[in-house]
């Protein structure tokens, strides 16, 4: 089958950063599926996983967590799905990625695609979907189905992938959502996503919060940058009041006002389940149907900024390279093999 895989880790730039391959197709036992994959797309942990260091890889490594296809066979203790059926799904980490042409999968980190989507749109969901569903619905406890309607949600990094799907999600639950970007196109977009209100994250967070008449936030989550941004957001949450981030810090995130507030942190990651295939894992499954559902009633737009194609090494790296410069609006996807 094809794939794209490096076997050093190389700046983007080195053609041989990501690298076409043919690689043998994989079969499925227990409860793996196998995909005939369709469209892919690219997340900043693609980009952090490749980073360039000394290792070298034995065998060929395939990133890549987002994906749209068509369910090819399954294994003996497969349920859900059987073959045929179209799938979107972000994969585990600890297992080869999505950049092949055909993928073992678990089932029950499975979706069923939104009927209403093409493949290409399909495959710009579901690790941004599960990573803001998580996020708010589990970690910072916010009930999806309204019963925190009008209360303030403030989201670090509102254009980037997942804070495109988190506004959509946050609306849905009747927050009141006041998303970060800091260029035009940035604020237009997450404005027509339906944030209620836009602020810069290159400027002081207080006094833009204060101009729109408020003084403390109900939940916060950081999606970008959570030590340039940890102090403002410590001083804005409520007391009592929850923060989520999703993004690894490098320094330690002083605690003091967060004790004084009685307020609580807590991390997303979305490849938990996953990673220590917790007895829940299956969530996952449901939250992508559900995302699923709420995209066909329309009531959850695409994300999609960009789609390649096809799918291959030149065109995932330039990709990769697009991310790295971190002013991505939206989801990059890639489409077709050649
Ligand atoms: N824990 C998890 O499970 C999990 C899951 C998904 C992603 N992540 C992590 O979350 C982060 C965001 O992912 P993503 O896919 O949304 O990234 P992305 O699409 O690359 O984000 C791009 C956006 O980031 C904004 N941005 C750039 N610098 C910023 C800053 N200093 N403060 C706030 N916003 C800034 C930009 O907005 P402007 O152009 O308007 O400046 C841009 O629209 C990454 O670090 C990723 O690895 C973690």
């Amino acid at each position: 089958m094809k794939a794209i895989a490096l076997t050093k880790y190389l700046p983007i730039e080195d053609p041989n950063a990501l690298m076409d391959m043919e690689l043998e197709k994989p079969s499925p036992s227990g409860h793996d599926l196998l995909v005939a994959i369709t469209a892919v797309a690219v997340n900043p942990v693609d980009t952090k996983v490749r980073a360039p260091k000394d290792q070298v890889e034995a065998t060929p490594k395939v990133l890549g967590w987002d994906a749209s296809g068509v369910v090819e066979a399954v294994g003996p203790e497969v349920t859900l799905f059987k073959a045929g059926d179209e799938v979107y799904y972000a994969g585990d980490i600890t297992r080869p990625g999505t950049n092949a042409e055909f993928q073992l999968v678990d089932e029950r980190i499975v979706g069923s695609k939104p009927k209403s989507l093409d493949f290409a749109q399909a495959a710009a969901f579901p690790l941004t979907a599960i990573t803001a569903y998580e996020a708010f619905f589990e970690r910072l406890g916010i009930d999806v189905d309204g019963a925190n309607s009008g209360e303030t949600l403030l989201i670090i990094g509102g254009a980037g992938g997942v804070g495109s799907i988190g506004i959509q999600l946050a609306k849905i639950a009747g927050l009141n959502v006041i998303a970060t970007a800091s260029r035009p196109e940035s604020s237009k977009w997450v404005t027509d996503l339906g944030a209620d209100h836009v602020i810069n994250h290159y400027e002081p967070l207080r006094p833009q919060i204060e101009s729109l008449g408020m003084k403390f936030i109900d939940h916060i989550a950081l999606f970008n940058n959570t030590d340039t941004h940890w102090d403002a957001v410590v001083d804005l949450i409520r007391p009592q009041g929850k923060i989520v981030s999703i993004v690894e810090n490098k320094n330690p995130l002083k605690q003091d006002v967060m004790k004084l507030k009685a307020a609580t942190f807590v991390w997303e990651f979305m490849y938990t389940r996953s990673m220590y295939q917790t007895p829940d894992m299956i969530q996952q499954h449901h939250l992508l149907n559900r995302v699923a559902r709420w995209i066909d009633e329309g009531r959850v737009r695409t994300t999609t900024g960009e789609v390649l194609t096809p799918i291959n090494a030149a065109n995932l790296r330039s990709a990769h390279k697009t991310l790295e410069n971190g002013r991505t609006i939206g989801k990059i996807v890639l489409e077709g093999w050649e």
